[in-house]
């Protein structure tokens, strides 16, 4: 396996994402690949808003939502990084089916 991407239902028409790649693999875009998957995914599934709750130290997933999200609002929360990525189901979404 190279990687895996989640979503859970988070209310009001939020879902919360993780993704994980192999360590062997990180780097060579297949975070990038799923998480541009599963933004697709959760708006055909008409998902307004896509969460991501970061650790502030996690360059390399500040980065990936910074690459294939760059709508995407950030906060601090809570001593965590909260992105919240607008999706074609809701008002401002870029992440379509097209
Ligand atoms: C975050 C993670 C999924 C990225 O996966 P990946 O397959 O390396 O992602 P990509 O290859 O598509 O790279 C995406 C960006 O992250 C950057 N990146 C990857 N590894 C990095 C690292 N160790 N340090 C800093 N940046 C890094 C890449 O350079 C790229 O940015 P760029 O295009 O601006 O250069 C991966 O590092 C991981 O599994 N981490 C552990 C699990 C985790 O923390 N998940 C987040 C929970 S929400």
């Amino acid at each position: 396996m190279l990687g895996l991407a989640s979503a859970a239902p988070a209310g009001d028409g939020q879902a919360e994402f993780a993704v994980w790649t192999e360590d062997a693999c990180q780097g060579r875009g297949v975070g990038s690949l799923l998480l541009r998957a599963l933004l697709r995914r959760l708006a055909e599934q008409g998902t307004a808003v896509a969460i991501g709750i970061i650790e502030p130290g996690n360059q390399a997933m500040r980065r990936l939502v910074a690459k294939v999200a760059p709508e995407a609002a950030t906060g601090h929360e809570d001593g965590m990084i909260v992105a919240r990525i607008p999706l074609a189901g809701g008002p401002d979404g870029k992440h379509s089916t097209s």
